[in-house]
């Protein structure tokens, strides 16, 4: 059952919405790694966090600072949103600057390859390969983004605070859409992202969870033109 809490404007909790900055970006790793799994810790499907986070989020430190917003409670990073307004470019950045770094920490022995990491990179690759490819019209919606909001501080209207300044970020820089990936699983994210508009534009069922998941999980693409 959802827990309703007291929303900031209700209990004069100061929530800001700033940009992020280098020296935020251990916290925003931990407030990654700690939702990575459907809003729980990432070690339920890959032991090393550092693996995780260069995989999935060391291009938007590297490369989109300036499109990355953090939600400020007194001194405390609680939350983030990170994307990019063109993803054809960001796909080839990650191939010639992340992809690198990753292979050279995996040859260097920087990672630990634990069981549960080699369960989900051979469903990777078994999706890569044996499922339908979800196809995003990259024209219309361009841009990207990822929200994670800190357990102990959701509900509290934080989400929608930074998605709203977010997607005003991409209007002032003109972007013609945008659109995230995300699953039936997040059910707080959908709910999210519904209310602030945006539409399901592809869907499909996968097996890629089926080691960690008695069910198929539906992965979701939704859009918002601007
Ligand atoms: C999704 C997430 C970012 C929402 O952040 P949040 O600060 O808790 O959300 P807000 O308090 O701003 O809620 C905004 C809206 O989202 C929806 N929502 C938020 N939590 C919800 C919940 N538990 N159940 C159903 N809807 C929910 C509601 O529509 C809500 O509006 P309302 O309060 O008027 O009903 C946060 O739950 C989270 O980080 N989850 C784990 C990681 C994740 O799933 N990230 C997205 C991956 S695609």
């Amino acid at each position: 059952m959802r827990t309703r809490f007291v929303k900031s404007s209700e209990n004069n909790t100061q929530i800001r919405i700033q940009p992020c900055s280098l020296d935020q970006t251990s916290t925003i790793f931990k407030i990654a790694s700690d939702t990575a799994f459907f809003g729980e810790p990432v070690e339920i499907y890959l032991e090393d966090r550092n693996l995780f986070c260069d995989i999935f989020y060391r291009y938007y430190i590297t490369f989109q600072i300036d499109v990355s917003l953090v939600a400020m409670i007194n001194q405390n990073v609680v939350g983030f949103i990170m994307g990019c307004y063109d993803t054809k470019i960001q796909i080839k950045q990650w191939i010639s600057s992340i992809l690198p770094l990753i292979m050279k920490k995996t040859v260097g022995g920087q990672y630990h390859f634990g069981p549960l990491t080699w369960h989900y990179l051979f469903a990777l690759c078994r999706q890569k390969m044996v499922e339908k490819k979800q196809v995003i019209d990259l024209s219309v919606y361009p841009a990207h983004l990822h929200i994670n909001v800190d357990k102990d501080w959701r509900g509290l209207g934080i989400g929608e605070k930074l998605l709203q300044e977010y997607i005003n970020l991409l209007k002032g820089k003109k972007v013609v859409g945008v659109h995230l990936n995300t699953t039936d699983q997040n059910q707080a994210a959908c709910k999210l992202y519904e209310k602030m508009g945006f539409q399901l534009i592809a869907s499909h069922s996968t097996k890629l969870w089926s080691y960690w998941l008695d069910h198929l999980v539906e992965i979701r693409s939704y859009g918002l033109r601007l």
